[in-house]
């Protein structure tokens, strides 16, 4: 047990990061998510050096509506885990008993209060210390998976363009690029052969969206969606996926849910997320138990250690 704090010294930025939070005022047990919840957000306030941003990769909460908001508005109530937060939308926020646009009403105003920062749209960017912040979010009822739309994705081209040289750019979408991190077998707890390529991923965008991701340097794109425990190394020589994947210089992580069970991992423990270290030159992604308050070091993530660093061109 320890406090966060820097691998190295001289960071310039850092950001913890969990996703599938699923607050739920129908869960059989509502207080355990929100008590995960709540246990990352006092770990990364009581972080060594104070955290930049407080970041959840979608499903906040599990319906979207006025009541399971205000359980979340509790957990980070008298909180202030990082200088900033910011919540991507999953598609469980957009699904609410009173319809889609309810449910994107009730998102934006919970995101504006949890945050103190206005918010007119699913997607939005931020630069924090030099590196940029963009978040991704369906633009219609979408099931599963995500729309963006010509016009997001546009957006996104232009964000990157003008994005820091030689910095990070950090890509935040609730659903992963179809077809990696295992999917879709890794979508469910029980494999199906004849489940479709796409499924479990973000949709009929997907080659589009990595295409535009692919064609900018340094820039990681964090998922969540199929609550996949976390896997490293050792996973991707056995069975060919990992939480962490490369692709074409694009780096891939995909976080296991932090209160909703998981399945497909070296561990299916809840109470994970990661701590993202930006320094000169390189960024640091390590796996954290925020519950257990101590890195995760049993499994190997990239080059036999238990955290991916890459270095940034
Ligand atoms: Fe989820």
């Amino acid at each position: 047990m320890g406090k966060i704090k820097p691998l190295y010294e001289n960071m310039q930025a850092c950001f913890v990061i969990t996703s599938d939070n699923h607050i739920d005022s129908k869960h059989p047990f509502p207080r355990i998510p929100m008590s995960f919840l709540r246990r990352s957000l006092k770990d990364a306030e009581n972080a060594e050096i104070p955290v930049d941003a407080y970041i959840t990769v979608g499903d906040t909460t599990s319906r979207g509506n006025e009541t399971n908001w205000e359980m979340a508005k509790k957990c980070f109530a008298d909180c202030k885990p990082a200088k900033q937060i910011m919540l991507t939308i999953g598609n469980h926020d957009t699904w609410n008993d009173d319809g889609y646009e309810a449910a994107i009403e009730q998102y934006l105003k919970s995101a504006c209060e949890i945050s103190g920062r206005k918010q007119d749209k699913t997607y939005f960017s931020a630069v924090i210390n030099g590196c940029k912040l963009i978040f991704l979010g369906t633009t219609s009822d979408s099931g599963c998976a995500a729309v963006l739309g010509g016009e997001q994705l546009s957006w996104l081209g232009r964000e990157l363009e003008h994005a820091p040289e030689g910095k990070p750019v950090f890509v935040f979408c609730h659903q992963s690029l179809n077809g990696r991190h295992g999917l879709p077998r890794t979508w469910d707890k029980q494999e199906k052969p004849d489940r479709a390529p796409d499924e479990g991923g973000i949709g009929d965008e997907s080659e589009q969206l990595a295409d535009i991701l692919k064609s900018h340097k340094n820039v990681f794109y964090f998922s969540g969606h199929s609550h996949m425990g976390l896997c490293g190394e050792n996973m991707k020589e056995k069975e060919g996926y990992a939480s962490f994947e490369k692709e074409d210089g694009l780096e891939l992580i995909n976080l296991p849910s932090l209160a909703c069970g998981n399945h497909h991992g070296e561990t299916d423990k809840m109470g994970i997320g990661v701590v993202v270290e930006v320094y000169a030159g390189r960024v640091v992604i390590r796996p954290r138990s925020f519950s257990r308050r101590r890195m995760n070091k049993k499994i190997i993530i990239r080059d036999r250690k238990p955290y991916l660093e890459v270095k940034l061109i």
